[in-house]
């Protein structure tokens, strides 16, 4: 039986194949190719030195999601597909619920009509809002989003708990990610964002290659140590094999389970520019720039539950990460190819 896996072609669902395929999980992959490149498929195959089916579907179709499940064999579903610019979400809120919601909603009911009860989701520190006080805890209130992405991340965690409260057989992990950089040790597979990447370690490895000229800090101002957002960097292969414990506990275990998958440590912006020149050798240039509305000063987890229940720990530093981003950003400037 094989692991479905929506949105794997995109970043964390790349690595997360690879993660799978190196446990020896078999799987299949869905993406419409939205945000990635068909050539992340390659570099998957070629890494692991294995083949495994790809669709191109969009989870919205129901007809496309049924002939991927009558055309495998699938017991349970890692369920990455979806938009993610929070900025953009604010923009087309329309495209995101019905992207990621109604996306989900479908999914969710292609699954039950096949008997196919077991899903992984990727849902975001983002859900615990501005008022939870770090290290978030998966027990805090969730829900005071700032944002229509996180919205559809909250909106889905509450579908999936009420679907599991009127059927008990299913089997539901959500996961919420805290801040994934990275990129696997290959140098062959990473971030490969379009246009003007939205989020900080992206922005600062474009800088880093000469594509943009410098880097706006948002807010020097926060009750932080250096006045700088404080966040819990993830590097994606430590996210990735986080995926592989949570799909290994849904496989043998009906529930509902959430956990938080973060290092449980807090870097500042300007951390992570320090980590970052340290690992490349490169200065990255910047400015201060007013703060970015949504912005909260601190967020980072308490990873504990993840390695009590789950057994899983984040094993890579800031050091790692930084190297192995600029590792990817410098073998691949234009990212993956068309
Ligand atoms: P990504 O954009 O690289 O990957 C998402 C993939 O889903 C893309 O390949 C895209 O083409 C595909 N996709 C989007 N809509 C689809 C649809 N309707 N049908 C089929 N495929 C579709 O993003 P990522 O960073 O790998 O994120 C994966 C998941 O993790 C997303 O759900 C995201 O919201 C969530 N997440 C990401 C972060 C982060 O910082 N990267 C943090 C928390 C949660
Ligand atoms: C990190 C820090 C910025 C860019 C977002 C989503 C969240 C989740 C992860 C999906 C902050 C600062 C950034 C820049 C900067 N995604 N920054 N200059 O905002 O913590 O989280 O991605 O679920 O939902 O909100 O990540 O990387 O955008 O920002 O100074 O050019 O870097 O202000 O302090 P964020 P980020």
């Amino acid at each position: 039986m094989a692991v479905l896996v929506t949105g794997g072609l995109g970043y964390i669902g790349s690595h997360t194949c690879v993660e799978l395929m190196n446990a020896g999980i078999d799987i299949v992959v869905i993406d419409n190719l939205y945000n990635c490149k068909k050539s992340s498929y390659d570099r998957i195959k070629a890494l692991t030195g294995r083949d495994f089916p790809f669709y191109k579907v969009d989870i919205r179709d129901a007809k496309g999601l049924q002939n991927v499940f009558d055309s495998e064999k699938i017991d349970s579903v890692i369920h990455f597909a979806g938009l993610k610019a929070v900025g953009e979400s604010c923009e087309k809120p329309l495209e995101y619920f019905d992207n990621n919601v109604n996306g989900t909603l479908v999914l969710l009911d292609v699954m039950r009509k096949n008997g196919c009860k077991k899903i992984v989701f990727s849902s975001s520190a983002t859900v615990y809002g501005m008022n939870n006080v770090s290290p978030l805890t998966e027990d805090m209130p969730v829900g005071g989003v700032t944002n229509p992405y996180g919205r559809t991340k909250y909106m889905i965690e509450c579908i999936m708990k009420d679907l599991f409260a009127s059927d008990n057989s299913w089997s539901i992990c959500l996961l919420r990610y805290f801040n994934p950089i990275g990129a696997h040790k290959s140098g062959t597979m990473g971030e490969d964002p379009n246009g003007i990447p939205n989020n900080l370690m992206p922005y600062i490895t474009q800088v880093a290659i000469g594509k943009r000229a410098e880097l706006g800090v948002f807010g020097n101002d926060y009750d932080t140590p250096d006045g700088t957002g404080v966040r819990d960097y993830i590097h994606v292969v430590d996210l990735a094999l986080g995926h592989v414990k949570a799909v290994e506990k849904i496989r043998k275990e009906d529930g509902l389970f959430i956990y938080n998958l973060g290092t449980g440590t807090g870097y500042s912006v300007l951390d992570v520019v320090k980590a970052f020149e340290k690992a490349s050798g490169v200065k990255i240039p910047y400015s201060i720039k007013p703060r970015r509305p949504g912005d909260i000063a601190t967020c980072y987890s308490d990873p504990s539950k993840a390695l009590k229940e789950l057994g899983w720990k984040a094993e890579r530093g800031i050091e790692e990460m930084c190297e192995d981003s600029w590792r990817w950003q410098s073998k691949n400037p234009d990212g993956y190819p068309d």
